[in-house]
């Protein structure tokens, strides 16, 4: 059964209202999206595996606890992934990084890929795909399916929003993978995309409309 973590901190939820006004500027639009993806890092990462390591103080030498940055994987997908990768990043520099390519066929809205790019030694890594809206499905489906054939630890799966038809095609074909959104809005419309949403996060993060 898929888990759906609602990330609801105040925060987060403030941030992501004032990214859904319709006049929010490309420039605050992205340096929001930056913000709430380091928020989010915190929701998501809360389990991750830490180790002791010894550290001295300017008193005395203690044990303290630390994270293995390089056996994450974020994997962004192109192109909207890259506003949430890049706020990812900033807490955890020690990242590995990987891309998938997909683009949404506009009429079957089915996702195409053309291009992929993952570290390697996946068996040793827990991987977090990125992609600010999941929509369809058909992205998030597609990129869970090609990241498995590599055999990594575990996936989760992060976005901002998600609507029920989204999580219900996550949940049908990768009932193993989390989800952790910021909401879960009504509907998809007939264009697919998210209502009431934000629009199409890749222009309004990069001004391409
Ligand atoms: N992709 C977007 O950028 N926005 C949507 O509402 C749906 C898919």
């Amino acid at each position: 059964m898929t888990e759906v973590h609602l990330v609801d901190h105040p925060l987060v939820q403030h941030k992501l209202t004032l990214m859904r006004r319709k006049d929010a500027s490309t420039k605050s639009f992205r340096e929001l999206l930056h913000e709430v993806s380091m928020l989010m890092a915190y929701e998501v990462l809360r389990d991750i595996p830490m180790h002791e390591v010894e550290v001295e103080t300017p008193l005395e030498v203690t044990r303290g606890k630390a994270i293995d940055g390089k056996k994450l994987v974020f994997v962004s997908i192109l192109r909207a992934g890259s506003g949430i990768l890049d706020g990812m990043l900033a807490v955890v520099p020690g990242a590995r990084v990987g891309h998938i390519g997909l683009y949404r066929d506009p009429k079957t809205l089915i996702a195409v890929e053309y291009y992929f790019k993952l570290p390697t030694d996946l068996d040793e890594r827990d991987v977090v795909v990125v992609d600010p809206m999941l929509a369809t499905g058909h992205s998030a489906v597609a990129a869970v399916e090609r990241l498995k054939e590599s055999g990594p630890k575990s996936i989760k799966f992060v976005c901002l929003l998600a609507c029920p038809e989204g999580i219900a095609a996550l949940h049908a074909e990768h009932p193993d993978v989390p989800i952790y959104t910021a909401a879960v809005d009504r509907e998809l419309d007939e264009h697919g995309y998210i209502v009431p949403g934000m629009g199409d996060a890749g222009d309004r993060m990069f001004g391409t409309k």
